[in-house]
């Protein structure tokens, strides 16, 4: 690896372990619960209807979190689930609860990073990323690892921030389009003709798109009601980052995004994608 590369690495692992500290914060949980994502599990039973999900499925969840959507998977669809996170705490939090429920034999969960995913060809039917792919810096790279694992056939649904340039977006205050600290979930987010560009160039096909932006608007209520808005949040969420990790610089989290450029330039909504591997 030449010296230029080394930094890369270095920048682009820095910038993943800044963006799973904001979704490890008791900030962002008291938020969102255990269920990180817009629209909760009602939106995850309508990804797995959207990914025509049957028993016989085996599911990857990207970026898994907790693990609830493979809970669900298990108990309301009966079928195996694996869930991935970079996260440990999550991963392991995953892992005890998939014991106690008993779903051990159905489920199972590791830590590692999307970009890079270690199974073989062709072994899921299924893939669900939830508020998740905005968050990952080399999008581009994760949608062809995600093409490889998945057989002929399969599915990949995700649920993410799509960037609107209509007049149509769906938090309170314009978040995208400030300048000063954001999410990693709104600063990485692209707009959903560029996610079917991403998908095409894996060779995926037969785009289906649906319009959730409203669930994104119920969360900058909740943060009206609980933060006084999105600054607030934002206060709070970097004072937390700030005291867990003094020295790393965690709380810069919004600055190291390389799409912040576009995301200031359109509001965010919420979208379902659903491509198929040919
Ligand atoms: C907004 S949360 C969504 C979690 C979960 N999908 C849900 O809906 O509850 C984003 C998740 O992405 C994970 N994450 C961030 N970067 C990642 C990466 N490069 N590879 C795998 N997971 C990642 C974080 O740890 C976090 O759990």
């Amino acid at each position: 690896m030449r010296t230029n590369e080394r930094a890369d690495a270095d920048g682009n692992r820095l910038f993943k372990k800044s963006v799973v500290a904001v979704y490890e914060t008791e900030t962002f949980s008291s938020l969102l619960k255990d269920v990180l994502h817009p629209g909760g599990l009602k939106l995850t039973r309508r990804a797995f209807e959207a990914a025509q999900i049957d028993k016989h499925c085996t599911v990857l969840d990207i970026a898994c979190g907790k693990g609830e959507s493979i809970f669900l998977l298990a108990k309301e669809f009966g079928c195996r689930g694996v869930g991935m996170d970079l996260s440990f705490p999550k991963i392991a939090q995953a892992t005890t609860e998939a014991k106690e429920q008993n779903f051990s034999a159905g489920s199972s969960f590791l830590v590692s990073d999307a970009e890079a995913l270690p199974f073989a060809d062709a072994v899921f039917d299924v893939v669900l990323s939830e508020c998740s792919f905005s968050v990952l810096p080399v999008k581009r790279q994760a949608a062809s690892e995600i093409a490889r694992v998945l057989k002929p056939g399969g599915r990949l649904v995700i649920t993410d921030i799509v960037l609107e340039t209509g007049s149509g977006g769906s938090m309170p205050d314009n978040a995208a389009a400030d300048t000063g600290p954001t999410l990693p979930c709104i600063a990485g987010a692209v707009s959903v003709a560029e996610y079917i560009e991403i998908f095409r160039e894996s060779g995926f096909c037969d785009a289906y798109v649906e319009d959730h932006s409203k669930e994104l608007k119920k969360i900058g209520y909740q943060m009206a009601l609980s933060f006084g808005g999105w600054k607030g949040f934002l206060q709070v969420l970097s004072s937390e980052l700030r005291c867990a990790s003094p020295k790393e610089g965690t709380e810069d989290f919004c600055y190291t995004e390389p799409n912040r450029k576009a995301a200031a330039s359109g509001k965010p909504g919420y979208a379902l994608i659903r491509v198929t591997k040919p």
